[in-house]
């Protein structure tokens, strides 16, 4: 069973500048929504009830999304909308959420182990914000994880395989297929340069993660870019236990640079039936010839 969740949410954001600079990167829509938003909701239709964000001084913002506004609340009675009061009851009920502060960037790895104590001994699920992953046929990546995690009892990573191009921007794993979308993990390292990359099965933004990357993360030394890794944290952890690699065959958008985020917008109004139609009648006329 895997029913905790932790998103670190504490980067400024700086690919997407100056939007970010007071506005939370979590927060920038994604259609109507936040981009964090659909990242709870695939935890939440997974089956997770309690999510730890690890924020930092400046995520206050994502907090009160995510909580009651009796003002708010208010205003929308006295205009008796209560198809938004309903949708934003949802939104702050769809799970319990707790808070931990990353007074330091010192890492993901490091963002991690800010969650321990609220977490506790459990298996837990790590998301990504900067990564959606879409699936077409409706079931979300982590379930389809936490299914390898109930049959394996291990951690399990998601992949998807990059163009050469993009490889040094990732997490890279080396291991050995052993199933359709299924691989066990010999090794991994971080962002590595092409040259070195033992393939192109890249890490996106989605874990299960067994208790015990908890006192390996307490250990483990700065790595890539003076930071705390995750990934190194999961290569020690390759020592003491098996680690799987559930390659994800649906669409990710990764939404942490601008033309990402604009393009994950446009896609999910897209789906919507409410913007479908405007957006389309808009895109419809541009003269993408140029
Ligand atoms: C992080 C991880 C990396 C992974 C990536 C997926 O990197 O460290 O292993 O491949 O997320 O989005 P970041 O993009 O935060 O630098």
């Amino acid at each position: 069973m895997v029913r905790q969740a932790v998103i670190p949410v504490a980067g400024w954001g700086t690919r997407v500048l100056p939007a970010t600079k007071s506005l939370p990167k979590p927060l920038l829509p994604v259609a109507d929504l936040p981009t964090i938003y659909y990242v709870v909701e695939e935890a939440v239709q997974s089956g997770v009830e309690h999510i730890v964000f690890v924020t930092s001084r400046h995520m206050r913002a994502v907090e009160d999304f995510f909580d009651e506004n009796p003002e708010l609340t208010r205003t929308l009675e006295a205009k008796k909308n209560t198809a938004m009061l309903d949708r934003l009851h949802h939104i702050e009920t769809m799970a319990h959420f707790s808070f931990v502060r990353q007074a330091q960037p010192l890492g993901l790895g490091h963002a991690v182990l800010m969650a321990r104590e609220a977490i506790g001994h459990d298996a837990f699920a790590l998301l990504l914000g900067d990564d959606l992953m879409w699936s077409p046929d409706g079931v979300p990546c982590l379930q389809r994880m936490i299914d390898v995690y109930n049959q394996r009892h291990a951690s399990v990573i998601a992949t998807m395989p990059v163009p050469d191009a993009d490889v040094s921007r990732y997490g890279i794993i080396a291991g050995e297929r052993i199933g359709p979308q299924l691989m066990q993990v010999r090794d991994m390292v971080e962002k590595p340069p092409l040259a070195e990359a033992p393939s192109n099965q890249a890490v996106v933004g989605r874990y299960v993660l067994t208790p015990e990357i908890f006192d390996i993360l307490a250990h483990t030394p700065p790595g890539r870019g003076g930071e705390i890794q995750i990934t190194d944290g999961l290569c020690s952890l390759l020592a003491q236990q098996p680690i799987f690699a559930y390659e994800f065959a649906g669409q990710r958008y990764d939404t942490g640079d601008t033309v990402g985020w604009l393009t994950t917008s446009i896609a999910y109004a897209l789906r919507r039936p409410e913007f479908a139609p405007g957006l389309k009648a808009y895109l419809r006329t541009l003269d993408l010839a140029e």
